[in-house]
Protein backbone atom coordinates (compact mmCIF):
# COMPACT_ATOMS: atom_id res chain seq x y z
CA UNK A 1 0.00 0.00 0.00
CA UNK A 2 1.16 3.44 -0.86
CA UNK A 3 2.93 5.26 1.80
CA UNK A 4 1.19 8.65 0.54
CA UNK A 5 -1.28 10.31 1.89
CA UNK A 6 -4.11 12.05 0.55
CA UNK A 7 -5.30 14.76 3.29
CA UNK A 8 -8.89 16.65 3.29
CA UNK A 9 -9.27 20.14 4.02
CA UNK A 10 -13.04 20.50 4.96
CA UNK A 11 -12.72 24.36 5.97
CA UNK A 12 -15.25 25.33 3.82
CA UNK A 13 -17.73 23.02 4.69
CA UNK A 14 -18.14 25.13 8.16
CA UNK A 15 -17.85 27.95 6.02
CA UNK A 16 -21.16 26.98 4.42
CA UNK A 17 -22.71 26.31 7.99
CA UNK A 18 -21.41 29.50 9.57
CA UNK A 19 -23.34 31.50 6.96
CA UNK A 20 -26.19 30.43 8.70
CA UNK A 21 -24.45 29.64 11.82
CA UNK A 22 -26.35 26.56 12.53
CA UNK A 23 -25.52 23.07 12.59
CA UNK A 24 -25.43 22.05 8.89
CA UNK A 25 -23.40 21.11 6.61
CA UNK A 26 -21.22 19.65 9.66
CA UNK A 27 -17.94 19.02 8.82
CA UNK A 28 -17.48 15.74 10.65
CA UNK A 29 -19.61 14.24 8.61
CA UNK A 30 -18.26 15.61 5.49
CA UNK A 31 -14.92 14.32 7.17
CA UNK A 32 -16.48 10.72 7.54
CA UNK A 33 -17.48 10.92 4.19
CA UNK A 34 -13.99 12.03 2.46
CA UNK A 35 -12.50 8.99 4.50
CA UNK A 36 -15.10 7.05 3.30
CA UNK A 37 -13.76 8.39 -0.44
CA UNK A 38 -10.61 7.25 0.43
CA UNK A 39 -8.93 10.41 2.32
CA UNK A 40 -5.86 9.18 4.06
CA UNK A 41 -6.49 12.13 6.54
CA UNK A 42 -8.14 15.40 7.44
CA UNK A 43 -6.86 18.41 8.56
CA UNK A 44 -8.61 21.89 9.49
CA UNK A 45 -7.47 25.21 9.98
CA UNK A 46 -8.59 26.81 13.62
CA UNK A 47 -8.22 30.45 13.22
CA UNK A 48 -7.80 32.78 15.56
CA UNK A 49 -11.36 34.98 14.12
CA UNK A 50 -13.65 31.44 13.72
CA UNK A 51 -14.64 32.25 10.85
CA UNK A 52 -15.27 28.81 9.70
CA UNK A 53 -14.02 25.70 11.72
CA UNK A 54 -14.92 26.20 15.64
CA UNK A 55 -13.22 24.21 18.92
CA UNK A 56 -16.20 22.17 18.96
CA UNK A 57 -15.26 20.89 15.45
CA UNK A 58 -11.44 20.38 16.09
CA UNK A 59 -12.13 18.13 19.47
CA UNK A 60 -15.06 16.17 17.65
CA UNK A 61 -13.15 15.38 14.75
CA UNK A 62 -10.05 14.13 16.99
CA UNK A 63 -12.51 11.32 18.28
CA UNK A 64 -13.92 10.41 14.88
CA UNK A 65 -10.95 10.56 12.66
CA UNK A 66 -8.63 7.62 13.00
CA UNK A 67 -6.01 7.52 10.65
CA UNK A 68 -4.35 11.58 10.46
CA UNK A 69 -5.79 13.83 11.92
CA UNK A 70 -4.02 17.21 11.31
CA UNK A 71 -4.89 20.64 12.83
CA UNK A 72 -3.84 23.65 11.29
CA UNK A 73 -2.65 26.89 13.54
CA UNK A 74 -1.09 30.42 13.56
CA UNK A 75 2.20 30.07 15.19
CA UNK A 76 0.47 31.55 19.25
CA UNK A 77 0.17 30.44 22.30
CA UNK A 78 -3.55 30.53 22.05
CA UNK A 79 -3.01 27.75 19.50
CA UNK A 80 -0.78 25.85 21.03
CA UNK A 81 -3.12 25.11 24.23
CA UNK A 82 -5.37 24.13 22.35
CA UNK A 83 -3.71 21.78 20.18
CA UNK A 84 -1.93 20.42 23.30
CA UNK A 85 -5.37 19.45 24.87
CA UNK A 86 -6.70 17.86 21.48
CA UNK A 87 -3.71 16.31 20.48
CA UNK A 88 -3.92 15.81 16.76
CA UNK A 89 -2.26 13.35 14.87
CA UNK A 90 -0.05 16.37 13.41
CA UNK A 91 -0.16 19.96 13.59
CA UNK A 92 1.00 22.66 10.48
CA UNK A 93 2.10 25.65 11.61
CA UNK A 94 1.08 28.80 9.36
CA UNK A 95 1.02 32.39 9.19
CA UNK A 96 -2.09 34.14 9.54
CA UNK A 97 -3.73 38.02 9.26
CA UNK A 98 -7.36 38.20 9.78
CA UNK A 99 -7.92 40.12 6.51
CA UNK A 100 -6.72 37.06 4.12
CA UNK A 101 -9.37 35.62 2.57
CA UNK A 102 -7.21 32.14 2.80
CA UNK A 103 -3.55 31.44 3.91
CA UNK A 104 -1.58 33.86 1.65
CA UNK A 105 1.87 32.13 1.73
CA UNK A 106 4.40 30.41 3.76
CA UNK A 107 5.90 30.95 7.54
CA UNK A 108 9.10 33.56 7.37
CA UNK A 109 10.54 31.03 9.88
CA UNK A 110 13.69 32.28 9.13
CA UNK A 111 13.12 35.74 10.84
CA UNK A 112 11.07 33.60 13.44
CA UNK A 113 13.47 30.57 14.17
CA UNK A 114 13.34 31.06 18.19
CA UNK A 115 9.50 31.31 18.70
CA UNK A 116 8.55 28.97 16.03
CA UNK A 117 11.54 26.48 17.73
CA UNK A 118 9.90 26.82 20.70
CA UNK A 119 6.42 25.39 19.95
CA UNK A 120 8.34 22.40 17.67
CA UNK A 121 10.41 21.39 20.51
CA UNK A 122 6.76 21.66 22.53
CA UNK A 123 4.68 19.98 20.75
CA UNK A 124 7.82 16.95 19.71
CA UNK A 125 7.42 16.92 23.66
CA UNK A 126 4.37 16.46 23.62
CA UNK A 127 4.35 13.84 20.44
CA UNK A 128 2.81 15.90 17.80
CA UNK A 129 4.18 15.78 14.67
CA UNK A 130 5.14 19.22 13.63
CA UNK A 131 4.61 20.67 10.30
CA UNK A 132 6.19 23.89 8.75
CA UNK A 133 3.43 25.37 5.88
CA UNK A 134 5.99 27.66 4.35
CA UNK A 135 7.02 28.69 0.65
CA UNK A 136 9.29 26.77 -1.96
CA UNK A 137 12.45 28.54 -0.43
CA UNK A 138 15.88 27.22 -0.35
CA UNK A 139 16.40 29.39 3.06
CA UNK A 140 13.57 28.47 4.61
CA UNK A 141 13.56 24.63 4.25
CA UNK A 142 17.18 25.19 5.60
CA UNK A 143 15.12 26.80 8.45
CA UNK A 144 12.45 24.36 9.24
CA UNK A 145 15.01 21.67 9.09
CA UNK A 146 17.18 23.78 11.78
CA UNK A 147 14.60 24.53 13.97
CA UNK A 148 13.66 20.33 14.62
CA UNK A 149 10.29 20.46 12.48
CA UNK A 150 9.53 17.13 11.74
CA UNK A 151 7.93 17.95 7.99
CA UNK A 152 7.52 20.85 5.58
CA UNK A 153 4.50 21.92 3.71
CA UNK A 154 5.34 23.65 0.37
CA UNK A 155 2.96 26.18 -0.81
CA UNK A 156 2.00 26.03 -3.81
CA UNK A 157 -0.16 28.50 -4.57
CA UNK A 158 1.95 30.38 -6.77
CA UNK A 159 2.05 27.19 -9.21
CA UNK A 160 -1.53 26.75 -9.00
CA UNK A 161 -2.51 30.39 -9.51
CA UNK A 162 -1.27 29.27 -13.54
CA UNK A 163 0.25 32.44 -14.14
CA UNK A 164 2.67 32.94 -16.80
CA UNK A 165 5.50 31.50 -14.68
CA UNK A 166 4.14 28.43 -13.73
CA UNK A 167 6.81 26.36 -15.25
CA UNK A 168 9.62 28.15 -13.12
CA UNK A 169 6.86 27.80 -10.32
CA UNK A 170 6.97 24.36 -11.06
CA UNK A 171 11.04 24.03 -10.70
CA UNK A 172 11.33 26.25 -7.35
CA UNK A 173 8.79 23.51 -5.95
CA UNK A 174 11.04 20.70 -7.29
CA UNK A 175 14.14 22.21 -5.95
CA UNK A 176 12.50 22.42 -2.46
CA UNK A 177 11.25 19.22 -2.43
CA UNK A 178 14.93 18.37 -3.12
CA UNK A 179 16.74 20.05 -0.67
CA UNK A 180 13.51 19.01 2.33
CA UNK A 181 14.39 15.36 0.70
CA UNK A 182 18.38 15.48 1.68
CA UNK A 183 18.04 17.22 4.86
CA UNK A 184 15.37 14.25 5.88
CA UNK A 185 12.18 16.36 6.17
CA UNK A 186 8.40 14.89 5.30
CA UNK A 187 7.30 16.28 2.67
CA UNK A 188 4.06 17.92 1.62
CA UNK A 189 2.54 20.17 -0.55
CA UNK A 190 -0.83 22.39 -0.46
CA UNK A 191 -2.87 25.41 -1.73
CA UNK A 192 -4.91 25.91 -4.92
CA UNK A 193 -4.74 21.92 -5.66
CA UNK A 194 -7.01 20.47 -7.91
CA UNK A 195 -7.27 17.97 -11.45
CA UNK A 196 -5.82 20.03 -13.54
CA UNK A 197 -2.90 20.38 -11.71
CA UNK A 198 -1.67 18.14 -9.38
CA UNK A 199 -0.17 15.20 -11.91
CA UNK A 200 3.02 17.02 -12.30
CA UNK A 201 3.14 16.83 -8.77
CA UNK A 202 1.87 13.49 -8.16
CA UNK A 203 4.95 12.00 -10.14
CA UNK A 204 7.20 13.43 -7.47
CA UNK A 205 7.81 10.36 -5.10
CA UNK A 206 9.50 12.34 -2.08
CA UNK A 207 6.30 13.74 -1.88
CA UNK A 208 4.40 12.14 0.91
CA UNK A 209 1.53 14.86 1.59
CA UNK A 210 -1.40 15.90 -0.82
CA UNK A 211 -3.35 18.49 1.52
CA UNK A 212 -6.53 19.92 -0.83
CA UNK A 213 -9.69 21.98 0.37
CA UNK A 214 -11.30 24.18 -1.82
CA UNK A 215 -11.23 21.67 -4.81
CA UNK A 216 -12.50 18.78 -3.22
CA UNK A 217 -15.47 20.69 -1.43
CA UNK A 218 -16.28 22.62 -4.47
CA UNK A 219 -16.45 19.65 -6.81
CA UNK A 220 -18.64 17.95 -4.02
CA UNK A 221 -21.23 21.02 -4.13
CA UNK A 222 -21.74 20.39 -7.86
CA UNK A 223 -21.25 16.22 -8.31
CA UNK A 224 -24.10 16.26 -5.38
CA UNK A 225 -26.45 19.17 -6.57
CA UNK A 226 -28.54 17.05 -8.69
CA UNK A 227 -29.56 14.79 -6.09
CA UNK A 228 -30.20 17.32 -3.53
CA UNK A 229 -32.20 18.85 -5.48
CA UNK A 230 -34.02 15.56 -6.68
CA UNK A 231 -35.01 14.84 -2.55
CA UNK A 232 -36.48 18.46 -2.56
CA UNK A 233 -38.24 18.09 -5.51
CA UNK A 234 -39.96 14.46 -4.63
CA UNK A 235 -41.09 16.03 -1.74
CA UNK A 236 -43.01 19.08 -3.09
CA UNK A 237 -44.23 18.06 -6.49
N1 LIG B 1 -2.44 23.81 3.10
C1 LIG B 1 -2.53 24.93 3.84
C2 LIG B 1 -1.44 25.23 4.80
C3 LIG B 1 -3.65 25.79 3.72
O1 LIG B 1 -3.73 26.89 4.48
C4 LIG B 1 -4.67 25.43 2.83
C5 LIG B 1 -5.89 26.30 2.71
O2 LIG B 1 -6.66 26.21 3.84
C6 LIG B 1 -4.52 24.26 2.09
C7 LIG B 1 -3.39 23.47 2.22
C8 LIG B 1 -5.58 23.79 1.13
O3 LIG B 1 -5.65 24.69 0.07
P1 LIG B 1 -6.90 24.59 -0.92
O4 LIG B 1 -8.13 24.84 -0.10
O5 LIG B 1 -6.62 25.67 -1.91
O6 LIG B 1 -6.86 23.21 -1.49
Amino acid sequence: MSQRRLVVNVDHVATVRQVRQGREPDPVAAATLAQLGGADGIVVHLREDRRHIQERDVRVLRQTVHDHFCLEMAATSEMLKVALEVRPDSVTLVPERREELTTEGGLNVTAEISAIGEIVRTLDDNLVRSCLFVDPDLEQIKAAHRVGARAVEIHTGRYTDGGADRGKELARILDAVRLASKVGLEIGVGHGLDRSNVEPLAEVDAIAEFSIGHAIVSRAVLVGMERAVAEIKALVG
